[in-house]
């Protein structure tokens, strides 16, 4: 089964990424990874921090000559900010942060344990591991891309249906929506409200194009592919709710006006009304185009900062600031589309298998071939 952990501190030496279970013989592009990574660092309404680190990933196991051996591939992006020892404790604990939790959990004043980990710096472990999982998923044409579409409640409804277009002209927008022309918009909102001394969120989705149907299962809870982009999206950092389809909307719809039509196509192949399913039914992939979408809380580290209580005084206190960012909702999407990428290539090896990529490939192969009795 695939499967990746993360470790690594805010201010360690570095952050590891461990992937399991990736078949012999995969091709390795470190530079896909190195240039998600770079896209997580950027986005408007970044701090100071992201313009300190450049992060690139080394391959430390598991791969040899540009494919992999079939063992625990092992990723390291190492810190530029290693000075994790000499930080001053955090004794006023930041709302909406893991602070206040952690301390209490951990007996501890100093909530600087808890912060060094519960940070966002650990994602850029997890965007390395899902970019490797992107490019898995490839080589069978998958391919997942996240992209912004409300900042402060500003919201682009452009949709694109090409992969390489797609990405194209997210590539272009400061805030990795589909719409540049929305740039100044969300630049003198995110200004604004840095000036306010406050911080804003948003919404990102993540589209995965080119899936087979089938991956993922009706059959047991856990495995659930809905189930389980929802886990993965829900533990990134800020985001507070996920959807899959209409999502909440869905609620307020009678049946008819929500689900999918199955339709005979002009080919005589199968074909669907719309997509207000999301791509996924019952838990599995249903060959539409999958869509699934975070929302994200505003940041919590406030310049004007909040009321709290000093753990060591006992005191009314304000909570710490320090040099933050503002709005993270493009690189959360990029972190998005790097935990969605990884659970489909979870959910496409669990289905395929194979020790080596050449396995796989048949197999996906002879499955493509099945599937034609559908289109006659
Ligand atoms: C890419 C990214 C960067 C972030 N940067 C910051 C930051 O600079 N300051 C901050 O207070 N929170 C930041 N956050 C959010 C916190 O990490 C997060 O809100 C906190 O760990 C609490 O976790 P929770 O939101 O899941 O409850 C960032 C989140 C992401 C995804």
């Amino acid at each position: 089964m695939l499967r990746y952990t993360t470790a690594g501190e805010s201010h360690g030496k570095c952050l590891i990424t461990s992937i399991e279970g990736l078949p012999y013989g995969t091709p390795v592009a470190l530079e896909s990874v190195n240039a998600e990574l770079a896209r997580r660092q950027g986005g408007y309404g970044r701090g100071a921090r992201m313009k300190l680190e450049k992060d690139e990933a080394e391959a430390i196991t598991g791969v040899r000559q540009g494919h992999t051996l079939g063992s625990q591939v092992t990723l390291q992006i190492m810190n530029r900010v290693q000075n994790s020892e000499e930080l001053n404790p955090i004794t006023r604990p930041r709302p909406g942060h893991a602070d206040l939790a952690g301390a209490m959990k951990f007996g501890t004043q100093d909530a600087r344990d808890v912060a060094e980990r519960s940070s966002a710096r650990e994602t850029a472990a997890r965007v390395a591991a899902g970019a490797f999982a992107n490019g898995f998923l490839a080589a069978f044409g998958i391919r997942a891309l996240g992209f912004t579409v409300e900042i402060g409640g500003i919201t682009s409804d452009t949709r694109i249906d090409e992969p390489a277009e797609l990405m194209r002209v997210r590539d272009e927008s400061l805030f990795y929506t589909l719409d540049k022309s929305l740039d100044e918009r969300l630049r003198a909102r995110v200004d604004e409200v840095k000036a306010a001394g406050d911080t804003l969120g948003g919404i990102f989705e993540v589209r995965v194009f080119n899936l087979p149907p089938g991956l993922g299962t009706h059959a047991g809870w856990e495995e659930k592919l809905d189930g389980r982009l929802a886990q993965a999206l829900m533990s990134v950092q800020t985001v507070k709710a996920v959807e899959v389809g209409l999502g909440f909307e869905a609620a307020r719809r009678q049946g008819s006006q929500m689900h999918d039509e199955i339709l005979r196509g002009g080919n005589g192949e199968i074909a669907r009304s719309r997509n207000n399913a999301g791509g996924i039914e019952g838990g599995m992939t249903n060959g539409q185009t999958l869509v699934a979408r975070a929302a994200c809380k505003p940041i919590s580290t406030l310049r004007k900062p909040m009321q709290t209580v000093d753990l060591a005084s006992k005191e009314a206190a304000q909570a710490l600031y320090e040099r933050s960012d503002v709005c993270v909702v493009p690189a959360a999407g990029v972190i998005g589309e790097a935990v969605v990428a990884f659970e489909v290539a979870r959910a496409f090896l669990a289905k395929f298998g194979g020790d080596t990529f050449a396995e796989t490939k048949q197999r996906f192969d002879a499955y493509r071939k099945l599937l034609e009795q559908y289109a006659r």
